[in-house]
């Protein structure tokens, strides 16, 4: 399958909270050490909505009060929308994709939409860290079916669903909203896509209602990662009818150096090729994504006609991948 349409990314922006919670930070909670994290995951440092971080006591946040999702998002979308020259009133969707909604209902785009203006629909989507992906894919198929311009968002506040007192995962994670506007364009920009979703693997990282947060079983997930976003990377580049030698700039969901190394070598992508801020951020979720390309863009690592690829993966266990041609936007 294919779009058919044309597509394009006419603004993108991030936004990362202020507080930033370092490995040394980290290091007040439990036994771990700034190297053995570093050497782990490559993570040195995330942010945290809800600033300050203060030694956070087992089961509760360490967290004030302050930063939702729908917060960050705002921030993010607001920045898109200025860099394409567009308003609220000039999108006909709204996807905020988010494994950490501010409320069980509605639904947080509902809210994000009314702060941002939005006159068309709007809705949130799940599919945990592969959900940006997911919803760039969504967006191209909402722009197939009529759409003019879609906002995608990604913004998470994973530090309020983190077990402050698991030292197996809780350094992993942090929180941050990126934001793209796809409009329709003359040329097709997904060239190749493949999404998916294996329910069995539930056990493997899920965090339960009331319970003390994220649990995860790392290997086996570091495992499984690498071999399910080389699969869905490999499908979606052979639909596109390109390679690996094809692709401008990866930009992989920012879980951890190891995993995001492994896949980039399997596929054979050098590390000038490979959008990365787990440094500073650690993992974001359905942000992660749209941060990275948001930084890699602004650095010009991008120019028209480059192929991007992106790949995903997350709990549930969920996948997916797009094969995306960087693009003029629509005449205006
Ligand atoms: N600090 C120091 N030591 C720690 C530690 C910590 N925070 N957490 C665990 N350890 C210890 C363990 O107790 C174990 O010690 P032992 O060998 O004496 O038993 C040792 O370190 C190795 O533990 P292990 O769980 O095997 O570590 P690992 O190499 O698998 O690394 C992860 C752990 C979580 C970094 C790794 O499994 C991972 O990145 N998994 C993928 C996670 C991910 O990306 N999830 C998000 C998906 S979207």
């Amino acid at each position: 399958m294919q779009a058919e349409h044309g597509c394009s990314i006419t603004g993108w922006a991030s936004y990362l909270p202020r507080t930033v919670v370092t490995n040394q930070d980290i290091m007040t909670l439990f036994d771990t050490s700034d190297e053995w994290i570093v050497e782990r995951t490559g993570i040195r440092q995330r942010r945290a909505a809800d600033g300050p971080f203060v030694n956070p006591k087992p089961s509760t946040s360490p967290l004030g009060g302050l930063g939702t999702t729908a917060q960050m998002a705002v921030e993010a979308g607001k920045a898109a929308l200025e860099m394409a020259g567009l308003t609220g009133n000039d999108i006909d969707l709204l996807v905020l994709c988010t494994t950490t909604p501010d409320q069980m209902v509605p639904a947080t785009s509902s809210p994000l939409a009314d702060a941002l203006s939005i006159k068309g629909g709007g809705m949130d989507l799940n599919a945990a860290c592969a959900g940006f992906t997911y919803g760039l894919v969504s967006s191209a198929g909402f722009i197939g079916a009529g759409a003019e311009r879609v906002l995608l968002i990604g913004s998470e506040t994973l530090t309020r669903i983190t077990n402050w007192s698991d030292r197996t995962n809780a350094f992993l994670f942090g929180d941050g909203a990126g934001a793209v506007v796809v409009e329709a364009a003359p040329e097709p920009a997904l060239l190749g896509w493949d999404i998916g979703v294996d329910g069995s693997l539930q056990p493997l990282f899920y965090a339960d209602y009331g319970g003390p947060g994220m649990a995860m079983r790392g290997q086996e997930v570091f495992r499984k990662a690498v071999r399910v976003t080389v699969d869905s990377a490999t499908k979606s580049l052979e639909q596109a009818k390109l390679t690996p030698a094809d692709v401008a700039l990866f930009v992989p969901h920012q879980a951890n150096i190891r995993i995001m190394d492994a896949v980039a070598e399997r596929l054979g992508l050098s590390d000038e090729r490979v959008a990365s801020v787990i440094e500073r951020t650690g993992n974001t979720s359905s942000a992660s994504i749209p941060i990275a390309l948001t930084e890699a863009a602004n650095h010009g690592r991008l120019q028209e006609g480059d192929i991007v690829l992106f790949a995903g993966f997350g709990a549930g266990m969920t996948w997916a991948s797009a094969v995306w041609r960087w693009g003029a936007g629509p005449p205006r």
